[in-house]
């Protein structure tokens, strides 16, 4: 993976969670944070108590833009100590006391950063500082072998002069050093890199008057979370999107459009750019016929239905005009799901396709969890039970991800002249 500055910021889209402990060092870890900043990382701050009696928790929150989480039982805190490495890429803690250490190898949890990693299931990198004598000491060193052979990544400490005024092996490690060590930890996970994948999300909404249209009940959240796993992923991403409330995620250049007509030309505009396709918005299949300049007044249409006209169907054109891209669509569906999805990936001539009971309690339009099951062309089936979309957007991803391979070594060994 390419170092900071060569080839442009490298943590764009990944969610790091900074752990700080109670060492002079942690002023080291502001400097840490602002790079980790700067490499495109949203980065949440967590500090144990001795570490706020050598830097505030405001420094961070400033700099990071997000409260920092200190304590496990703080009001509004509520599951942190959960939900903050589960929504995390990866923990850094810097720097790492002994205590941190012994800790972590032990097993305990009596802050929010220790329970934290009891619960942790990203790459954990550590950095620990402390005074040359205590590095030295065996049961730092027996702490740091257990953390090892755990999978934990501890980089450092380096020699050289310590706050205590000795020279010894002790002092945190180089900033540029725990950052190389960051991103190697996240490279199996930036398996999208040199992918442009084109993903559509949200409504159309279809105009009948200048006040009124046809829409649906999508959210766009699906669309969303599946632009923002493939950029944490290390794909470019173009996110189209109808009219939601959601703001545009970070670092994604999201192209808002307003009906059926306008997202095929966004979606169209793209198509030769991309290598992948996702189909996530729910289009609408209907739009007035007419739609009138003035608003419609209901003394003057009283019992009159306004005329419909079909829209495009823009995955089924963006097939019939795709080149090498891989196709994903979406199925929502009220009953008769699997059958209803297989017809969809024959008849729209897709790779794979998401089918969605919008029915299924707690899932669907709106929700931030969704159940699914995923159809590929040879019809086997995957089941995603109920998880939260951004976890589903990373199973969708892997599945693509597997197709793709697949594509790839049939190409390899077919003759040259046979390729597509
Ligand atoms: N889709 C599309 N253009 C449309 C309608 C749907 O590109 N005009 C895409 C959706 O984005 C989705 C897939 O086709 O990826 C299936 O959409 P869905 O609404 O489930 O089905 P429809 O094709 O609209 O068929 P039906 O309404 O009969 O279920």
């Amino acid at each position: 993976m390419a170092l900071s500055g060569s080839n442009g910021p490298t943590l764009i889209g990944t969610r790091i969670v900074l752990g700080v402990t109670g060492s002079i060092a942690a002023y080291k870890a502001v400097s840490l944070l602002r790079t980790l900043l700067r490499e495109g990382a949203t980065v949440q701050v967590v500090m144990t108590a001795s570490a706020t009696k050598f830097v505030t928790p405001l420094t961070f929150e400033v700099l990071s833009g997000h409260p920092v989480s200190t304590d496990v039982f703080e009001a509004h805190q509520e599951m942190k100590h959960l939900s903050l490495p589960e929504q995390a890429d990866a923990i850094v803690i810097a720097p790492a006391t002994a205590n941190c250490l012994a800790k972590s190898a032990l097993g305990l949890g009596d802050d929010l950063l220790s329970t934290m990693l009891l619960t942790a299931q990203c790459p954990v990198i550590m950095a620990p500082a402390m005074d040359g004598g205590m590095w030295t000491h065996p049961a730092v060193t027996e702490h740091v072998r257990t953390l090892r052979a755990r999978g934990t990544i501890v980089v450092g400490p380096e020699e050289g002069p310590l706050a205590s005024g000795k020279v010894g092996q002790g002092r945190l490690a180089e900033e540029q050093k725990i950052l190389v060590a960051l991103q190697s930890a996240l490279a199996p996970q930036r398996d999208w890199h040199g992918h442009r994948i084109l993903i559509s999300a949200g409504p159309t909404q279809e105009p009948i008057d200048p006040v009124r249209f046809i829409s649906n009940r999508s959210s766009g959240k699906m669309g969303h979370a599946l632009a923002e796993a493939a950029r944490a992923r290390g794909a470019q991403v173009v996110l189209v999107s109808g009219p939601t409330a959601l703001p545009a995620p970070r670092d994604i250049e999201m192209v808002r459009v307003q009906t059926a007509e306008d997202m095929t030309k966004a979606l169209f505009d793209r198509l030769a750019w991309s290598t992948v396709v996702i189909m996530a918005a729910a289009v609408s299949d209907f739009r007035p016929l007419h739609p009138t300049s003035q608003k419609i007044k209901k003394q003057s249409q009283t019992d009159q239905p306004f005329a419909l006209e079909r829209t495009t169907d823009i995955l089924a054109a963006l097939s019939a005009q795709r080149t090498t891209q891989l196709l994903v669509g979406f199925a929502a569906e009220t009953h008769d799901l699997i059958a209803h999805a297989k017809d969809k990936l024959a008849a729209k001539g897709l790779d794979l396709i998401v089918a969605n009971d919008v029915t299924t309690e707690g899932a669907g339009f709106g929700s931030d969890y969704n159940a699914a099951t995923l159809i590929d062309r040879q019809g086997t089936l995957m089941e995603l039970p109920l998880m939260s979309k951004r976890a589903m957007a990373d199973a969708i991803l892997n599945k693509a991800q597997a197709l793709l391979c697949a594509t790839a070594s049939n190409q390899a060994s077919k003759p040259v002249a046979e390729r597509r």
